[in-house]
């Protein structure tokens, strides 16, 4: 059927599409990373992108990584097309390591692979969206810049918690909880499943147990972000928070990255998983995971994800990686260990985990110690440790000293 279409004459001036469209600041890590390139001293010290590095400021790909490439490009028959739901084998080899064996296997348990962590955490807000509740999402402060925006882009509303207490470097727990008894049954909660970005600042386990009786209690569901797996004290521990949640939860969601734990952070590679009340409702959940993926980016990009189901499907290769990531992991908690013994007003630092902490300075000082040290760290005051060699923590412990306000 064709339609007539009634032409208009024009009347007026034309309206330009995006002339309403605002100017947006920048990011103000990515900025960071530019003037930190742009000094020339060569004993500056750069605390501010959240990537590892080595002993000797390096980011390098994992031999295991290396291993699994090389195998694929010699053994891959094809590009064409996976569907919305990404490599389904690598999300299968991925489960257990995440939840357990047992867990992974749970029936009301559904994964899909994402373009990173980010990208699941976007795909579960969208589904959250979805649902019929329309709830608040509740993220502690401070978090991972990004969060806000991911649930808000997707249309939900959110409120912000206390979480961390900046004297003692520790989760402001009672504050925490008095928040999230204000929350309406059905809302969600945004929780680091562990390696809190910013703060570092983690939950212990008593705290968690608590913390589970009052989602229970406030029919609240737990949206878990594990973007660390490993790079704190090891891959169990990392991983309890979360197992512990969706074995007392009746619906659950978890955000994966593999970008850190694997090292692959351009080549975004992540997972969603959603435990849902019973079968119905999880086989629902999948289908709308799946039309939503389609709409967001079709499907995600193999590369990466391909390379850790080599590397998961492989004995060696995984003890490779477990080796790689466990010496990570340690060399982070040695400088933790480094700071807390250098200066007792960073004692702190040793209980926390991963890579980041979130040092008790003024905006000024941050400045300062930027212009005058080229110490680079976000304006927060968060430091990514891992940019840390052994020879600069004296060196930044005697330059940071003068401003630690606690
Ligand atoms: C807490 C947290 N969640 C999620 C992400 C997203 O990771 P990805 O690079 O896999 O998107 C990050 C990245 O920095 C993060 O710090």
């Amino acid at each position: 059927m064709i339609v007539a279409v009634e032409t208009r004459p024009l009347t007026s001036a034309r309206i330009p599409l995006f002339g309403t469209l605002e100017r947006q600041p920048a990011d103000a890590l990515l900025g960071l990373i530019g003037l930190c390139r742009r000094d020339p001293r060569p004993d500056k010290i750069d605390l501010g992108v959240g990537v590892y590095r080595n002993d000797a400021g390096e980011t390098p790909v994992l031999r295991a990584i290396k291993d699994a490439e090389h195998r694929l490009a010699d053994t891959q028959a094809t590009k064409a097309y996976l569907g919305a739901e990404g490599d389904a084998r690598f999300v299968e080899l991925l489960a257990p390591i995440v939840f357990g064996a047992a867990q992974a296997a749970e029936p009301c348990l559904t994964g899909v692979q994402t373009p990173g962590g980010t990208g699941a955490l976007r795909l579960g807000a969208e589904l959250v969206a979805r649902g019929s509740r329309q709830p608040t999402v509740w993220i502690g402060t401070p978090t991972w810049p990004n969060h806000a925006p991911i649930f808000r882009e997707a249309g939900l509303e959110v409120r912000a918690h206390p979480f961390f207490d900046a004297v003692t470097g520790t989760v402001d727990f009672s504050a925490m909880v008095g928040a999230l008894e204000q929350a309406t049954a059905g809302d969600v909660v945004l929780l680091h499943g562990c390696c809190h970005n910013p703060t570092g600042a983690e939950l212990t386990q008593a705290q968690w147990a608590d913390l589970i009786a009052l989602l229970t209690k406030r029919q609240l569901t737990p949206f878990i972000d594990l973007a660390y797996q490993g790079l704190g004290r090891g891959l169990d521990s990392d991983a309890a928070a979360t197992r512990a949640l969706l074995a007392a939860m009746p619906e659950a969601i978890v955000a994966y990255s593999c970008d850190k734990n694997f090292g692959l952070y351009r080549d975004r590679v992540g997972a969603l998983w959603v435990k849902a009340a019973d079968g119905a409702a999880i086989a629902a959940v999948r289908d709308n995971l799946l039309v939503l993926a389609r709409s967001l980016w079709s499907m995600p990009p193999d590369h990466g994800a391909a390379a850790v189901r080599e590397i998961l499907e492989d004995a060696a290769l995984t003890g490779l990686w477990k080796t790689e990531l466990e010496d990570m992991r340690a060399r982070i908690a040695g400088l933790r260990a480094a700071l807390a013994h250098a200066e007792p007003r960073l004692s702190a630092l040793g209980d926390q985990g991963g890579m980041f902490a979130m040092l008790p300075l003024t905006h000024e000082a941050v400045l300062e110690l930027r212009t005058d040290h080229g110490i680079y760290m976000a304006d927060s005051g968060r430091i990514n440790i891992a940019g840390l060699r052994s020879e600069t923590v004296a060196p930044f412990v005697a330059a940071i000293a003068p401003h630690l306000q606690r």
